[in-house]
Parts: structure tokens; C-alpha cells; sequence
């Protein structure tokens, strides 16, 4: 039987300091928006922020987010959180530029790396903004990641009309080794493969139906990392892909086939290290099994092979317009998915895909039917942190400590 009793006075005065602490938390973080309400555990940052503040320490400006931001709590627990960013963001919004750098400790360039940036003509590479951005990340103390070497996409106009099944080894080998070598020593990772994997394109062991397959195919695939292994030995080479997230039969296709695709390389010791997970997750997409994801990412690190959560964002397109309601869901995905990655400890990295709503390739690719802006990061538009934000930051607190 409970007994009725009256509070230990202890637990009164704690109560009474907490409720205090919450006011000055909410003072302290005024937002421009109103924020719905947070799940009080996840406050800690911010109160600890207050108690600063309540007893007149002085802390500098940005302390209370260094203190909780979202790289820290990931060091603690031997992971790297960053975002992907693009030169025209990080060279042009300073307050957006401070942000990133109080929560990131990895960038990875959204655009710059890809051929059709890096590649004006056949003959010609453009490092200009990639270099820009590759100073950036040194000036700034941040690790920078190489996004991507091989893909179907992104390709310049010119490489229809050039490459061949004459030259497509040529071109492939002089683009990686140029590009590679130009940031040897500066890459914590690079994406070396992009987005092999497609069942739908019905061709053998569910390869993609790209120029470098036709032209020269699957051992492109093995062929790229060698190259990538020679021209940066430091780097983390990594095979990139999405949609092998949820617990349906296309995406279960497609797990099995990238799973394939890492044994058949780890057989022919092809250098690779890490598989990329995009993780580009949709709200309303139900089919989430934690089990199943498990059991692939216990596949993965079987093989001797990290995991990286590199492109992570959670699209709200088929959600209501309430957004307070597609917040707390998005935060919620987030929260679900990130929890069964982090359980994992052959992850080693947490990139989003963009940090702030206000830059993400979402507004275009996943724009809503009814036009409001969409919110499928961390941060607001103004840089505000959402529940998502809390989501990442609970996440990377309650990774076992023994992982590592
Ligand atoms: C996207 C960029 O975010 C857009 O700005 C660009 O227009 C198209 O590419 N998977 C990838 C990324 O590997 O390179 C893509 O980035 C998003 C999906």
C-alpha cells in the first residue's frame, strides 16, 4: 500500500529550485518562434546555462551551448556530429556561420566535391570553392569530409557526349586520384561510392543502371577505392547509400544487395572502411523496425566495417500543417532511429543533411502541397534548436558508455 505523504523537504526545495531555474532557462532562451514544449529531461542545457547565470558566474557568451551543444555530447560518447554545408551558406550568413560552428565539429560540402562542380570541361578542375571550404574546416578546428567521387548524378553536361567505354577508366582513375590527392591529409572521410545499389534497374546483384556500370562493369566499384586507398591513405573510405532504412520489401531488397556488394569487396580485400548511411527519413513513413535495422548494422560490423550516419534529415511533406505537430513526429523519427544507430558500436559518426531549416535541399526536392517552409533539421530558420535538436542531443547522451 502507498502511503500518503508529505514531500521531504529536500525534494521541496529542489522542486521549488527547479521550477526557478525553468523561468530563467525560458527567459534566457527567448525564441523568435514559439517553441512547443520540451520534455523536461532534455532541458539540461539549458538549466545548467541558468544556474550559471542565476549564480553570477561569468561564462563566456557562447558557453551554454559549447557546454550542451551537439558535438560535445557526441565527443562524450566517442562520436562526431556535423552537418553538410555549402559555400554560398557558410561565406555569406554569419550568425548561421556561428552556429555551425558552436555544434559541428565535421562539414561536409553539400555540392562542391561532386563532378559537376569540381569538373567545368573534360579537361579542367575547378577546386575554387571546394579549397574555400576545405579552409574553412582547418581554420576552424573542423574535420572535413570528401562527398563523392562516383555517382550517376551531378555529372557535367559534358560527360555524355565524352566519356565512353573506350576512356570511362581513364576518366575515372585521373578524377579520383586529381581530386583525392588535391585533399590528401585534410579528409576524415570520403565518400568514395555513391548510391551503387538499385534493385528497380533489374540488372545483376541489384547494381544501378549508371554510366560507370555500362561502361566498365561492377569492378568500377572496387577499382574506385583502390584508387581513392592510393591517393590518400589516411582517408576513411566509404560506400554511400539511402533508402536502407525502413522495413519494406524494396528497401529490404536493397539491404540485402548493399550487404552483398560489402562481402563481395571484403573478398577481394577492396579498401574500404565505412558504409554511409544517407538516412534521408520521411515523417509519416511508419515502416520503421528496429530489429531489422539491428540485424543490418550487426551484419555491417561483422565485416569489419564502420557505420556513418552521413545525410541524416527527416523530410514533413505528407504530415499536417500544424507545425507543431510535424515537430514533435520529425523529433520523434529522429529520436526512434538515431537510438537503434547509436546502439551499434561500429558507428563512429552523425552528419545532417544542412543544420538549419532555412538551407535544405528539402524546400525543393520534398517541397509540402501546401507551401509552408518546411522543418526537417536540427535548428529553425532563425537557428532556434527544435525538438529535433533535443531529439540528437537525448540520443547521443544515451549512448551506453561501454560502447567504446
Ligand atoms: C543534393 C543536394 O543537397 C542538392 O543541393 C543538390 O541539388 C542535389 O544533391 N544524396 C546525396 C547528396 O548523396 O549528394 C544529395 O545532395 C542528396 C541525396
Amino acid at each position: 500500500m502507498f502511503e500518503k505523504r508529505a514531500l521531504p523537504r529536500r525534494e521541496v526545495l529542489y522542486l521549488g529550485l527547479s521550477s526557478l531555474i525553468g523561468v530563467i532557462a525560458n527567459l534566457v532562451n527567448k525564441t523568435h518562434e514559439p517553441s512547443p514544449p520540451d520534455p523536461l529531461p532534455r532541458q539540461e542545457g539549458r538549466i545548467r546555462g541558468a544556474i550559471a547565470t542565476r549564480f553570477g558566474i561569468r561564462i563566456a557568451a557562447n558557453a551554454k551551448v559549447a557546454e550542451s551543444s551537439l558535438k560535445a555530447r557526441a565527443a562524450t560518447k566517442g562520436l562526431i556530429y556535423g552537418a553538410a554545408s555549402q559555400y554560398k551558406t557558410l561565406s555569406s550568413n554569419a550568425a548561421f556561420t556561428r552556429r555551425f560552428l558552436e555544434e559541428c565539429a565535421i562539414l561536409v560540402p553539400e555540392n562542391e566535391l561532386k563532378w559537376g562542380a569540381v569538373r567545368p570541361s573534360s579537361d579542367r578542375f575547378d577546386f575554387t570553392q571546394g579549397d574555400w571550404l576545405a579552409r574553412f574546416a582547418r581554420k576552424n578546428g573542423l574535420l572535413f569530409r570528401g562527398h563523392t567521387l562516383v555517382w550517376h548524378a551531378y555529372l557535367p553536361d559534358w560527360f555524355r557526349e565524352t566519356v565512353n567505354r573506350q576512356n570511362a577508366e581513364q576518366f575515372l582513375t585521373n578524377h579520383i586520384e586529381t581530386v583525392v590527392k588535391h585533399y590528401a591529409g585534410q579528409i576524415h572521410s570520403w565518400d568514395v561510392v555513391n548510391e551503387a545499389i538499385y534493385p528497380p534497374d533489374r540488372q545483376p546483384n541489384g547494381l544501378r543502371k549508371s554510366p560507370w556500370l555500362k561502361f566498365l562493369g561492377e569492378d568500377y566499384i572496387d577499382l574506385a577505392f583502390r584508387v581513392a586507398a592510393q591517393a590518400d591513405p589516411q582517408a576513411i573510405l566509404v560506400y554511400n547509400d539511402y533508402d536502407i532504412d525502413y522495413d519494406t520489401r524494396e528497401q529490404e531488397a536493397k539491404r540485402k544487395s548493399v550487404l552483398k556488394l560489402l562481402e563481395r569487396l571484403k573478398a577481394k580485400k577492396t579498401p574500404i572502411h565505412a558504409i554511409g548511411l544517407q538516412a534521408h527519413l520521411s515523417a509519416a513513413e511508419t515502416r520503421f523496425n528496429p530489429n531489422k535495422l539491428r540485424k543490418f548494422l550487426e551484419d555491417i560490423s561483422s565485416m569489419g566495417l564502420k557505420i556513418m550516419v552521413t545525410e541524416m534529415d527527416v523530410a514533413d511533406r505528407e504530415l499536417p500543417y500544424d507545425y507543431k505537430i510535424r515537430d514533435r513526429r520529425v523529433a520523434q523519427v529522429y529520436e526512434d532511429y538515431l537510438s537503434v544507430v547509436l546502439d551499434e558500436p561500429a558507428t563512429i559518426a552523425v552528419l545532417t543533411w544542412g543544420l538549419s531549416d532555412r538551407y535544405t535541399w528539402l524546400s525543393k526536392h520534398r517541397a509540402r502541397p501546401d507551401k509552408a517552409p518546411v522543418r526537417p533539421l536540427p535548428l529553425d530558420r532563425d537557428l532556434q534548436p527544435k525538438l529535433a535538436w533535443h531529439s540528437i542531443a537525448s540520443a547521443f547522451d544515451s549512448r551506453s558508455l561501454t560502447v567504446f
